[in-house]
């Protein structure tokens, strides 16, 4: 008999791609997931003899082992296991043969090399047949990620379009973004990000044998997708001023910035902020086969002390304080991952919080989570990990204070208990509608429970980081405020007009006493960071007993024009004084709306068939606008961006731009445009197409 010489693996791509949810993926390198079996084609010189031994050798890492189950060594049997790596013949046929192999649900993802060794017919040399990829499978029962819902898969692992919630209370609005996670090589960039790890660095060995856990690669991503500490993904900035980068409300998605990444030979990219951590962070896990989706929190705390309390702080004439190291976000993004918690025990089982924006240092490096969604809503904060600082973010009481520069005096004004934690909202399963999952991070706000919950934490915390909640005195806020007030908008928020608000103030006693108030406007980050002064002005007033009184207050546009970030957010704020009385400080954030940019598509959508789009953009000023571009971008829809540049508008001028698309794949895909220009920096508009085959 002559020597068993292989000849031909056929990997069978196609089939297997779509036994195992992998046919998305641009490769042409076989894709599987854990715990499931795949069929290989083996061609040799000659027909398999009975008995004749085949050994398979599957291994990842650049130290495989096979105690550190990085390396597995089997033989064909006769029955596929579900805890060891197995190979059965299927069928035969001449000299091919039809093998099955399946690897454990536990098993480390990663690139693969698998090779097989023919065990008899002398030379018995080990032939490599090639590399695979093994990613965590949410279809298998047996997996730590499985999610039982199929349509709930289909969202959160194959779904390559979402939306981001952003903006703030009064006014929440959704932006488009393009996950991308199955484009071109992108699989190969995230799996870079795991190899450029601090964890892998130190020790590759270890690191490849725990990318078996969700939980270690959920918490190894959250700290790789910032660049700090260790030349991460992307590099944050909240300053307002992005010269040298990329503004990071000017991302579309997360396939751009990954690439960048990568063409920078992995310098981190600039800039990101908390939308475009959590959604490039959603990308790599969805990529790596990890349910996630991203989840936007209005009124965010920070809690740099964790003791689940906020300072804000006011001077006397009413400009906010960057002071201690607390702040409320407008609003704040991060990720729910879907998986098991052998750790902590099954009730902490499901979605898990991770956070990939650089806030506070966790075990030494920027990192959060993953903490379990079910201790958070618990108040279990002694429990891993981050538990207090994501508490915090959605449940920290408020305390306002006022301070004097010139004594460094600090003073309690109020405290409030509901306002953090608002709105709490991620996209719905299926559709382009905002779902409010704010129930599932705390119980009702003004609930006997909600509070027993928050002490139930102050008490674990004081446990964990030694301060006792009884002995650490709260803020007493002893009189009852005099007199209430409130800002009201006054006509719309938009771009180019100017402001109209009311201060609205009540008396609520019979005491004689006047008001003064201070009121200032400073343009904001959504992070409330304030940026520069706008506006200010002062007044004093009377107020007859329960009289209630209204004050007009306008910021025009030439006021603001130059110093609006792109946030687009303003914080107006007054700061009443009352003679011999307790202040009262009157704030209200608002978001001042681009002018619309509208989309149509005209015509169905089919492969390889024209389509034409149609985008109308109205000049809202009482000036010229100019040096004018509109951008179209969308995967499978156009290949890389189309620009076209427009004549300058005129006061109030409408212009209308057709264009054409020609996609190249059926099912939904997303159309972002984009327009910019000297005065309108980065107005945007996203169209879902179904596209036929
Ligand atoms: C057996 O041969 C047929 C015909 O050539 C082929 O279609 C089939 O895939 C082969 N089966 C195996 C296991 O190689
Ligand atoms: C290999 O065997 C599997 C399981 O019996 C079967 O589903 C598959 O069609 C076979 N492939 C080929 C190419 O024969
Ligand atoms: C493995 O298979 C056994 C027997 O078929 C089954 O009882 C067990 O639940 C399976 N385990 C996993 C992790 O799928
Ligand atoms: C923005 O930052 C750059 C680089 O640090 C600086 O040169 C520029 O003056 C800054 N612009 C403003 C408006 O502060
Ligand atoms: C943000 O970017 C600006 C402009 O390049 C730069 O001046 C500033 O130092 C950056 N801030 C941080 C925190 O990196
Ligand atoms: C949060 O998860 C989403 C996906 O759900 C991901 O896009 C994003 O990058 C993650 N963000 C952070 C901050 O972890
Ligand atoms: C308003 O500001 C001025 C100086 O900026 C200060 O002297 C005055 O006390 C402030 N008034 C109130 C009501 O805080
Ligand atoms: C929280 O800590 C800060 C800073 O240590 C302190 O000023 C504040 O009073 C504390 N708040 C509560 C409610 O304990
Ligand atoms: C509230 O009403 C009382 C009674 O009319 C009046 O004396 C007092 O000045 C008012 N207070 C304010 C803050 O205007
Ligand atoms: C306004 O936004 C800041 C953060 O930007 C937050 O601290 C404050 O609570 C918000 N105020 C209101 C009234 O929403
Ligand atoms: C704010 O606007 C003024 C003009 O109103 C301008 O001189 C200044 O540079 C602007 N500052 C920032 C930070 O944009
Ligand atoms: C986002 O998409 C728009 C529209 O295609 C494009 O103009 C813009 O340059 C994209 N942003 C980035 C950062 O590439």
């Amino acid at each position: 008999l002559t020597a068993l010489t292989l000849i031909n693996i056929n990997w069978q791509l196609e089939a297997n791609a779509s036994a195992h949810h992998t046919d998305k993926y641009s490769s042409t390198e076989l894709i599987v997931r854990r715990g499931q079996a795949f069929t290989v084609i083996l061609t040799f010189n000659r027909a398999l003899q009975t008995g004749e031994r085949l050994t398979f050798t599957a291994e990842t890492g650049p130290k495989p082992s096979l105690q550190a189950k990085t390396q597995a060594v089997f033989d064909i049997s006769s029955t596929a296991s579900n805890s060891t790596w197995s190979a059965v013949q299927q069928s035969t046929n001449s000299s091919s043969v039809n093998i099955s192999i399946s690897s454990p649900a536990n098993a480390a993802i990663g690139r693969y090399k698998l090779s097989v060794q023919p065990a008899s017919g002398g030379s018995a040399s080990r032939r490599t047949l090639g590399t695979f990829v093994l990613l965590f499978n949410p279809w298998s029962s047996g997996d730590d990620v499985f999610m039982p819902d199929s349509t709930e898969r289909m969202e959160y692992v194959l779904e390559e379009f979402g939306i981001v919630f952003v903006g703030n209370v009064y006014r929440i609005s959704k932006m488009g973004w393009n996950y991308g996670q199955f484009q071109g090589d992108i699989l190969n960039i995230c799996l870079s990000i795991l190899d450029r790890s601090l964890s892998y660095r130190k020790d590759p060995a270890t690191d490849v044998s725990r990318r078996n856990d969700p939980k270690y690669v959920g918490r190894v991503l959250s700290a790789m997708v910032n660049s700090n500490d260790d030349n991460g993904v992307l590099l944050g900035n909240w300053s307002g001023n992005y010269s040298g980068g990329t503004n990071p409300g000017s991302w579309n998605g997360s396939v751009e910035i990954l690439r960048k990444w990568k063409d920078a030979g992995f310098k981190p990219v600039k800039y990101g902020q908390c939308w475009v951590f959590a959604s490039v962070l959603t990308t790599v896990l969805r990529c790596l086969g990890i349910p996630t989706r991203t989840i936007s929190n209005f009124n965010s705390a920070h809690d740099a002390d964790r003791n689940l309390s906020v300072d804000v702080y006011y001077d006397e004439s009413g400009n906010p304080l960057n002071m201690g190291g607390d702040s409320i976000w407008n609003f704040h993004v991060w990720n729910e991952s879907w998986f098991t918690r052998s750790d902590l025990g099954p009730s902490y089982n499901g979605w898990q919080i991770l956070d990939a924006t650089p806030q506070e240092r966790s075990a030494g490096i920027f990192q959060c989570g993953p903490a379990s969604l079910v201790a958070i809503k618990e108040g279990d904060v002694d429990l891993d990990y981050d538990s207090p600082f994501i508490f915090a973010e959605v449940n920290a009481d408020r305390i306002t204070w006022t301070y004097d520069i010139r004594t460094r005096e600090a003073k309690p004004i109020s405290s409030e208990t509901k306002s953090v934690g608002q709105f709490t909202s991620t996209k719905a399963v299926g559709r382009y509608d905002r779902v409010d999952v704010t129930n599932n991070y705390k119980y009702t706000e003004g609930s006997q429970k909600e509070r027993e919950v928050y002490e139930k934490a102050r008490t674990k915390l004081g446990r964990v980081h030694g301060f006792s909640a009884t002995s650490e005195k709260r803020p007493e806020i002893d009189q009852k405020p005099e007199i209430s007030g409130k800002f009201k908008v006054d006509g719309s928020l938009e771009i180019g007009k100017d402001v109209s608000l009311i201060l609205v103030l009540r008396n609520l006693t019979s005491d004689a006493k006047t008001v003064k108030a201070n009121m200032t406007a400073w343009t904001i980050v959504y992070t409330g960071k304030p940026i520069h002064e706008v506006w200010k002005d002062s007044f004093s007033s009377t107020l007859a007993s329960e009289e209630e009184k209204q004050f007009p207050i306008k910021i025009t546009y030439a006021e603001y024009q130059q110093n609006l970030t792109r946030d687009n957010m303003i914080r107006v704020t007054a700061l009443c004084q009352i003679e011999s009385g307790i202040d009262v400080v009157v704030e209200r954030n608002i978001t001042l709306d681009n002018p619309d940019l509208v989309m149509q598509v005209l015509s169905d959508a089919k492969v390889n068939e024209p389509v034409n789009v149609e985008v109308i953009f109205t000049n809202p000023l009482d000036q010229e606008v100019k040096d004018c571009v509109l951008q179209a971008e969308g995967s499978d829809l156009l290949k890389g961006k189309l620009t076209i540049e427009m004549p300058s508008l005129q006061p109030r001028q409408s212009s209308k731009v057709p264009f054409e698309i020609v996609p190249i794949k059926s099912g939904t895909k997303q159309l972002l445009v984009n327009f910019s220009c000297d005065k309108f920096p980065d107005v945007k508009a996203f169209e879902t197409i179904n596209v036929a085959n």
